[in-house]
Order: C-alpha cells, then sequence, then structure tokens
C-alpha cells in the first residue's frame, strides 16, 4: 500500500514548477490521503543531517506559489551525484548517502521533475537504490525526447517574444539590427518559437549552418525595400562562422556557453556597416511567472504522475502528446534529447515569411 510519497526538482529552474508540486499534493491528499514530502535542493536535501524535506499539504497551496516562477523546494544543476565524498574520515560514493536519505524518509515512491539529464541522473540512483520512480519533465529548452511540450517552455518563448517585441520599436527608430541571445542549450526550440512569434527577420539555432554573407544579404535587401531595421534572435549554441563554440570562462573556473550574439554583431556591423545591438536574455527566460499553458502542462503531468503511483507504474515518465499526458517507459526518455529535425513544419513557416534561418537549400 502507497501511503508516503516524496517529490524534488532537480536541474536549472523554470516557470511552472511550483504548479506541478501543488498539482502532486493535491491529488495525492484528496484522491488517496497519503502524506506528501519534498525534497529541498534537488537530492541535496537528502544529504543533511537532519534531512532537509517539508511536508506539503494543500493548504500550503492557498496562497500565490502556483502563480510564481522558480521552486520554492529549491533545485541544483551542479555536482556529480556519483563522486566520492568523505564522511567521518571515510570516502563513500554520494549517491549511496542519497539512498539513505530515501530510506531513512521512508517513502513508497518518489516523483522527480528534470530534464533529460536530470532524469538520467535520477534514473541511475532510484535503480541502485531500487526505489519506486515516476518522472515529469521540465525545461526551457524542451529537449526531452518523445515530448512535446516540457513545463517552463512555453513560459521562456513568451519572454523571448516580448523581448522580440520591445526590442522592434528602439530598433526602428534608431535604424539598428538588434540581436537577441536566447538559451535553449543546443535544441533551437525556444529562438525558432519566439522568433517566428516576434517577427524576426533571421533566426539562427544550432542545428541549422549560416552564413554571416547571406545574413548580409539578407539585411541589404530588406533594406533595399525601404525598412530602417531587422531583428535577429540566435540561440546561445550556435557557432561561430569557424566551428567553434561560442563560449564565456566564469571565474568558478566552468566554461559555459555564450558570446554568439556578440560575434554575429561584430560580423554584421563589419560588412554591413549597420549599427548592431546585442541583448543577452539569460535567466529571465526562465523566472518569469508561468503562462497558462505550462501551468496547465504542470496540473495534468502532477495528476498523472500520482495517478501511475496509485496504479504502481513505476520508472515511467509522463510525457505531453497529441493535446494530453501519456506515459512511456523511463528508459526511453531519459538522457535522450530532441533538437529541431530539418522536417520540422516551423522552418517552412519560417521560410514562408521570408525568414533567413541558414543554409537549408
Ligand atoms: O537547461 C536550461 C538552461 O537554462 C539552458 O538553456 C542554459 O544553457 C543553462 O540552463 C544555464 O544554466 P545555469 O543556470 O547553470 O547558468
Amino acid at each position: 500500500m502507497v501511503k508516503k510519497i516524496a517529490i524534488l526538482t532537480s536541474g536549472g529552474d523554470c516557470a511552472g514548477l511550483n504548479a506541478v508540486i501543488r498539482a502532486v499534493t493535491l491529488r495525492a491528499h484528496n484522491k488517496y490521503s497519503w502524506e506528501v514530502y519534498g525534497i529541498k535542493d534537488g537530492t541535496l536535501g537528502l544529504l543533511k543531517e537532519p534531512l532537509d524535506v517539508i511536508r506539503l499539504d494543500p493548504q500550503n497551496f492557498e496562497g500565490s506559489l502556483m502563480r510564481m516562477g522558480g521552486t520554492f523546494l529549491g533545485s541544483n544543476n551542479k555536482g556529480n551525484p556519483f563522486r566520492k565524498i568523505t564522511r567521518n574520515g571515510k570516502k563513500i560514493d554520494s549517491s549511496d548517502l542519497v539512498i539513505e536519505g530515501f530510506k531513512k524518509l521512508g517513502i513508497d515512491a518518489l516523483i522527480g521533475i528534470g530534464g533529460d539529464g536530470s532524469l538520467k541522473i535520477l534514473q541511475s540512483i532510484t535503480k541502485k537504490g531500487n526505489i519506486n520512480f515516476v518522472g515529469i519533465p521540465k525545461t526551457i529548452d524542451n529537449d526531452v525526447k518523445h515530448n512535446e511540450l516540457s513545463i517552463g517552455y512555453d513560459t521562456a518563448v513568451d519572454v523571448a517574444t516580448n523581448a522580440l517585441d520591445m526590442l522592434q520599436p528602439t530598433a526602428a527608430s534608431h535604424r539598428r539590427v538588434m540581436i537577441l541571445e536566447v538559451m535553449g542549450r543546443d535544441a533551437g526550440h525556444i529562438a525558432l518559437n519566439s522568433g517566428i512569434a516576434g517577427g524576426a527577420d533571421v533566426i539562427l539555432i544550432p542545428e541549422i549552418q549560416y552564413s554571416i554573407k547571406s545574413i548580409a544579404d539578407h539585411i541589404e535587401k530588406l533594406r533595399s525595400k525601404g525598412r530602417n531595421h531587422a531583428l535577429i534572435v540566435v540561440a546561445e549554441a550556435v557557432k561561430k562562422e569557424n566551428g567553434k563554440k561560442a563560449t564565456v570562462k566564469y571565474v568558478d573556473g566552468e566554461v559555459r556557453l555564450g558570446g554568439i550574439g556578440n560575434y554575429l554583431g561584430d560580423e554584421i556591423y563589419k560588412i554591413t556597416d549597420s549599427e548592431t545591438r546585442v541583448t543577452v536574455l539569460g535567466h529571465v527566460q526562465r523566472g518569469a511567472q508561468p503562462t497558462h499553458r505550462d501551468r496547465l502542462i504542470a496540473s495534468a503531468f502532477g495528476v498523472y504522475a500520482v495517478d501511475l503511483i496509485a496504479k504502481k507504474k513505476f520508472n515511467r515518465v509522463v510525457v505531453w502528446k497529441d493535446r494530453g499526458v501519456q506515459d512511456l517507459m523511463l528508459s526511453q526518455v531519459a538522457g535522450y534529447s530532441k533538437t529541431v529535425q530539418k522536417n520540422d513544419p516551423l522552418i517552412k513557416v519560417a521560410e514562408g515569411l521570408g525568414i533567413y534561418i541558414g543554409e537549408i537549400n
């Protein structure tokens, strides 16, 4: 008999996480009368003594939590959970401590909310610890395989679209080429979708090669027709023309994606003599108030995930497909990513609108 479940959010945060925690709590309480525990900071809460967990009740969600971005449980996208750490003078695999934490908590099942990478990690830990697991996909990158919509993606696209809406008037006022660099890791979904919705003239995604000369020709063509400005959206993982990644080294020594917008700005300036300006949208794509669609998917995923546990269907992941929730084996999804395919219908739409989207033909 299932009586007690836990939930955690793992990897980069996004909008809609509080809504999914709420949905899990409401369903587990109202339908099954189970106890629900929220684990703080991904699996890190399980390494604490005492465990850093909180009991979740429907009352926790009577206020504005569901309407807010971020995750009130906290999350973590750093560190190898299988790293060796020293405890009481002994070297131990930290995943063993996480598993020990789960056992101490005495749960019957865990719901883990994460992207492709986090789901893979949670799959390994729960398999090792023999813990009943159900996964829920979230990521602004929308790159979880076999899943049409991840929690957080719709909000991120909305934020990027709004940014284009705000850049267009200032671009036109100063006759400038405005470049907007968006997130998305190795997938161009945010750039492609916001670029179309936000009326961009050029959309660059990591999946399609481009040429600076073609971008310049496109801007010149717009100019010859009387346009005094242009909008470019570029995904953070688009490479420089020489094939090198644009990256930034942070003081902690980590190398992260960043800089492609500035690179393009310089190159375009050089050959078109258009004044360029660059906006790097960054984490505002993650922290915004969730759109209705993200709250809706989060709610549907949360309810469905609890019902899977009630049916004792474990090692599953919920996915959004054909306007509803379905579930798949975790092994089909965890660790696999989904990038923009060359035959994505939106590429045809972009072409149809006269947007330069790279060297596709
Ligand atoms: O995977 C989500 C994401 O926001 C990516 O789009 C981005 O590259 C990365 O996380 C940023 O990570 P961090 O929060 O560690 O800077």
